[in-house]
């Protein structure tokens, strides 16, 4: 019989892509604390060096820090030969790299009487290329990584990748077209790599992060100045039958699991980390 534990983590090897955020970060601690050989990559260097030698230092795991756009084969093809040459393998790829852009988001929820000759202020006030880039950042951003990095796992026949896609995926949020068609695309692509590499040993599932106050979003949910919720922060927090935002902690938990033996025989799921909003009709 199987122990049931996440002992089996201890000496794996782990990338994490967008590993210098804020939710990297709180992942980032979760793997080092359960003995995962981490590679924090991120367009920030600067940030993914700190991190790494913090993590090395606090955990006593052996980590990296490197500088990759995940938009960028040759960046990342640079950073699988470093982690391979330090680490001798990947286990676990972790696509976190992702984010919205303020001229991808409209001002206005809907068009309505009141508003409706504010064009600039709804959908055909967009900008298509802040789109393209906000679409590639989060869908080709998983996609280019997943082809690197899971083609070493498909040659040793053993690996798991967790995409970190957004409530938005499921339903839309008003104002971010964008990011959600591009969240609802990583989870239509967590499904359909699951199903092609079902026998191939390696896994791949998603998490959906519910609202976490973080850098991309605290003053789209809270005042700058006074600290009190927005009117959207507000209806957040009415939806989230939890009545509060997540901590970036909350997802360690999740994240443990997929990647542990202890889901072997889970694939292709998007896991919902919520407080139950996504369960909640609103009445
Ligand atoms: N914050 C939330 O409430 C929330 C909710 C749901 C989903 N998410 C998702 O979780 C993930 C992490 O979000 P976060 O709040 O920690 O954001 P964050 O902005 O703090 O972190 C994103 C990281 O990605 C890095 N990055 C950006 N472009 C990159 C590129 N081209 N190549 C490599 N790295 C790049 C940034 O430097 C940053 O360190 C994202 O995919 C985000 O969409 C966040």
């Amino acid at each position: 019989m199987k122990k049931v534990d996440f002992d089996d983590m201890k000496n794996r090897v782990a990338v994490l892509t967008g590993g210098a955020g804020v939710l990297g970060t709180s992942m980032a601690e979760g793997l080092c604390e359960s003995g995962v050989k981490t590679a924090v990559i991120d367009l920030n260097r600067e940030a993914a060096i700190n991190l790494s030698e913090r993590l090395n230092r606090e955990y006593g795991v052996e980590t990296i820090g490197l500088e990759v756009n995940v938009l960028d084969k040759s960046s990342l093809q640079e950073a699988r030969d470093s982690i391979i040459e330090r680490f001798g393998k990947i286990d676990y790829l972790i696509n976190a790299a992702g984010g919205n852009s303020p001229k991808a988001t409209t001002k206005l929820e809907q068009i309505e009487p009141g508003n409706v000759n504010d064009i600039t202020e709804g959908f055909f006030g967009l900008d298509a290329e802040s789109f393209r880039q906000v679409f590639d950042l989060n869908f080709m951003g998983t996609l280019l990584p997943t082809m690197l990095f899971g083609k070493n796992m498909k040659e040793r026949g053993s690996g798991v990748i967790v995409n970190i896609s957004s409530m938005s995926a499921f339903s839309p949020l008003t104002k971010v077209p964008a990011y959600s068609a591009a969240k609802a695309s990583v989870n239509n692509f967590t499904q359909w790599l699951a199903v092609h590499f079902g026998k191939t040993g390696v896994r791949v599932n998603a998490i959906a992060p519910g609202f976490f106050l973080t850098d991309q979003n605290r003053f789209l949910l809270t005042d700058k100045n006074t600290g009190e919720l927005t009117a959207r922060g507000e209806k957040i927090l009415a939806n989230t039958p939890a009545g509060k935002f997540g901590q970036p902690e909350d997802l360690k938990g999740a994240l443990l699991f997929l990647l542990s033996d202890m889901s072997s025989f889970v694939n292709g799921v998007i896991l919902p980390v919520d407080g139950g909003y996504s369960a909640y009709g609103g009445v």
